[in-house]
């Protein structure tokens, strides 16, 4: 199959078909519009490509989730997440030595310039954290000015090692302003996620000791969260990018789209429906609102736009939660015991199987999370801080690619026909 043919009022154009490497091949309809006067329409697009990527796929039928090729499921078991950040960013697995460089040239860039610590204090306490990074974020714009041209290779890649770096310090920050401690410094002897736990649960009064298990743990829910394709937070940052706009701005829209509840704010919103539907009695009120057409209430951390199998990230998040449990010698936790009963009468439900909706991965994170000792608020900024390299990896491949021009869909329009002014006497 090379070619769709469309007919409009019996005249016939022929479109390009593309094919993928794996996955559904794409119809090109670049020539629609000169040659028929016709656009496409597809808001949400359920059906459209909107680049050509190397980087991540994913079947939702299948339920499959592969970076650079490579399963989610083996790379959560066997790698790490700086591994997983070099394999997005340049498309393979490094050696040890590439492995040992790329580790050393994240951990110099952790700190951040010490006048951007003077925006925390702008911000109430009780300022969202996703606000507080937004904001930060934008601001290293204004910092980092030697790695803002983005037609330079160089400055791309030090913006990118940048932001994949001081993002967990940047959260930190947040988090501790947000409670009222001092600020903790990284520090190079630590692993990226042990690190990152030291820099939000350390105290200046004390010894901070890394457990092991929660450090893997961290590790493995960043590898989880690190890219999805083009979801709406990575086509926000490709779609910025495509302006010229300078990577921090871009990274700082992305962050902005992902805090919706609908996308990365679900793992927020899904502690909380947990926490409101309290005990395993209370499900049923809860399941048949998420079926009623009249109540907006959704079963948050459920259903996805492209999963219509069990996201593959959840079953991996779930055995991560009961592994954190474990270690912290948490045993029926309440939020968990509400979860699974959750899951187990939605999978059995007619409605939900009818409309194929499965946990995602929000849907045990939060449990996770809570369990590390993050407030609900920190959630969706830790998410944040693992999508980064998939954001910056996105990035880099629309910027290095030659055919991308700026992103300007057009419209359905259905608005007021032309009309002349009307002076306020005679209206
Ligand atoms: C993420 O895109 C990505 O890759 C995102 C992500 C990533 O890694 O970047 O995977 C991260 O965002 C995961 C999704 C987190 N969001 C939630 O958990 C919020 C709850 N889920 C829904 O809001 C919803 O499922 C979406 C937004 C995730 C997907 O919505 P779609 O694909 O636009 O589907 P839809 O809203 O058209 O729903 C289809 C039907 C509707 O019923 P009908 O109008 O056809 O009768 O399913 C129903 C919906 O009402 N439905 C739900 C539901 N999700 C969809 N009903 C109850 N509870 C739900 N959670």
């Amino acid at each position: 199959m090379t070619k769709a043919i469309l007919t409009v009022d019996g005249q016939a154009t022929e479109l390009p078909i593309r094919q993928g490497s794996i996955g559904p091949d794409v119809v090109d309809i670049g020539p629609l519009y000169k040659d028929t006067g016709l656009f496409t329409y597809d808001p949400g697009f359920t059906s459209t490509a909107s680049c050509e990527s190397k980087i991540t796929y994913i079947d939702g039928d299948e339920g499959v989730l592969l970076y650079r090729g490579y399963p989610i499921d083996q790379l959560a078991e066997h790698g790490d997440f700086m591994e997983t950040c070099y394999l997005l960013l340049y498309g393979e697995l490094p050696t040890a030595a590439q492995k040992a460089d790329f580790d050393r040239r994240v951990t110099y860039h952790t700190m951040i310039h010490e006048q951007m610590s003077r925006f925390y204090s702008g911000f109430r306490r009780d300022a969202h954290p996703m606000a507080v990074l937004v904001g930060v974020v934008g601001a290293m714009s204004a910092f980092y000015h030697d790695s803002t041209d983005i037609a330079d290779p160089h400055q791309r890649l030090i913006a990118s090692l940048r932001l994949i770096a001081k993002m967990p310090t940047l959260a930190a920050m947040a988090y501790k302003y947000h409670i009222g401690q001092p600020f903790v410094y990284p520090r190079n002897s630590l692993s990226y996620a042990a690190n990152f736990l030291y820099m939000c649960f350390s105290v200046p009064s004390e010894d901070y000791v890394v457990n092991p298990v929660l450090t893997r743990a961290m590790d493995r829910i960043f590898i989880l969260h690190a890219d999805h394709e083009q979801n709406a937070s990575t086509s926000t940052v490709r779609l910025a990018g495509s302006s010229g706009a300078n990577p921090f701005a871009c990274i700082a829209a992305g962050i902005a789209c992902l805090w919706g509840p609908a996308h990365g704010g679900a793992n927020e919103a899904a502690l909380n429906m947990l926490r409101e539907i309290g005990t395993v009695d209370r499900i049923p009120e809860f399941i048949a609102r998420a079926k009623s057409k009249t109540d907006p209430f959704r079963l948050m951390g459920f259903g996805h736009r492209v999963y219509k199998n069990y996201d593959p990230r959840a079953k991996i998040m779930q055995q991560t939660t009961h592994e954190v449990l474990n270690e912290l010698g948490i045993k029926d936790d309440p939020l968990l015991e509400v979860a699974i009963e959750l899951e187990r009468i939605a999978l059995t439900d007619e409605y939900f199987i009818e409309k194929k909706l499965y946990p995602n991965i929000d849907f045990y994170s939060g449990i996770t999370l809570k369990a590390l000792g993050f407030p609900t608020s920190m959630f969706t900024a830790l998410f944040a801080v693992a999508r980064t390299v998939g954001w910056v990896a996105q990035w880099k491949e629309m910027v290095e690619d030659p055919s991308q021009k700026i992103g300007r869909p057009r419209q359905l329009y259905t608005g007021a026909e032309r009309r002349d002014y009307v002076p306020v006497p005679d209206r």
